[in-house]
């Protein structure tokens, strides 16, 4: 059982982690997590605490920002100096090392369902208004247009080329945030990103009748 104190130095640490990061993957980002994560949680089950932890911690060996072989070093020193049960911390080891959408350019095996969990609740505020504000935000910190025209939605071949792309935001809603609730792992994270779904639809049919296409 995780204290609420050793929950609570946790905490502090990621949240000083992710100082640095754009809006949308920022200590709010791991709240919304989390509270999604809490409503799957509720109808799915699965170990809460390895849920928690890798809820609080998954952001930290985020490729975008951070180096992963390191982040994951640092992760585990962290957990170890709080002494969290070898088991749980090799859990949510695996879990981080699996969560993210570019993991399916890699070959990659494991399955839990805490990592289906997590999972569907980190892509659950990838979609939905929030979804929308979060795609801009990290567009605009990497300086990216909108939208263009000229410059069609793509299909990656690796992970390196997706995270290298430097397409306009626009176009991020069908390479990756249109596909996700499909890609959903739980029956609940399903529902729960439907009507988010239908709120993106609804947003760009808006934003190409402004702009005038
Ligand atoms: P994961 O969190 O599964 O690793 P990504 O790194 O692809 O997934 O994306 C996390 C979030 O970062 C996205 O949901 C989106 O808000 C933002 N993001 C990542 N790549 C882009 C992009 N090319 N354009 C706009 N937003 C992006
Ligand atoms: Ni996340």
């Amino acid at each position: 059982m995780i204290n609420d104190k050793i929950l609570f130095e946790i905490e502090q640490w990621a949240k000083q982690m992710l100082a640095d990061c754009d809006a949308g993957h920022d200590w709010w980002h791991i709240i919304r997590v989390r509270n999604n994560a809490k409503a799957v949680h509720a109808i799915e089950g699965g170990d809460w605490n390895t849920i928690l932890l890798a809820v609080i911690l998954h952001d930290i060996a985020d490729t975008k920002f951070f180096d992963e072989v390191e982040s994951l070093m640092l992760i585990e020193r962290k957990l170890k100096e709080h002494h969290i049960d070898a088991e749980v911390l090799d859990h949510v080891i695996k879990i981080i090392q699996n969560l993210s959408f570019s993991k399916q350019w890699c070959d990659t095996s494991f399955t839990s369902l805490e990592l289906s969990v997590v999972q569907d609740a980190d892509r659950l505020d990838a979609i939905g208004a929030v979804g929308v504000a979060r795609a801009f935000s990290y567009g605009g910190h990497k300086g990216r247009d909108f939208y263009n025209p000229a410059i069609p939605p793509q299909e990656y071949a690796s992970a390196d080329e997706y995270r290298n792309s430097n397409s306009p935001t626009i176009n991020h809603f069908y390479e990756k945030l249109l596909l996700l609730k499909d890609k959903m792992n739980t029956k609940s994270g399903m529902a729960m990103a439907a009507q988010r779904h239908q709120f993106m639809e609804e947003y760009l049919k808006q934003f190409f009748k402004e702009w005038g296409e």
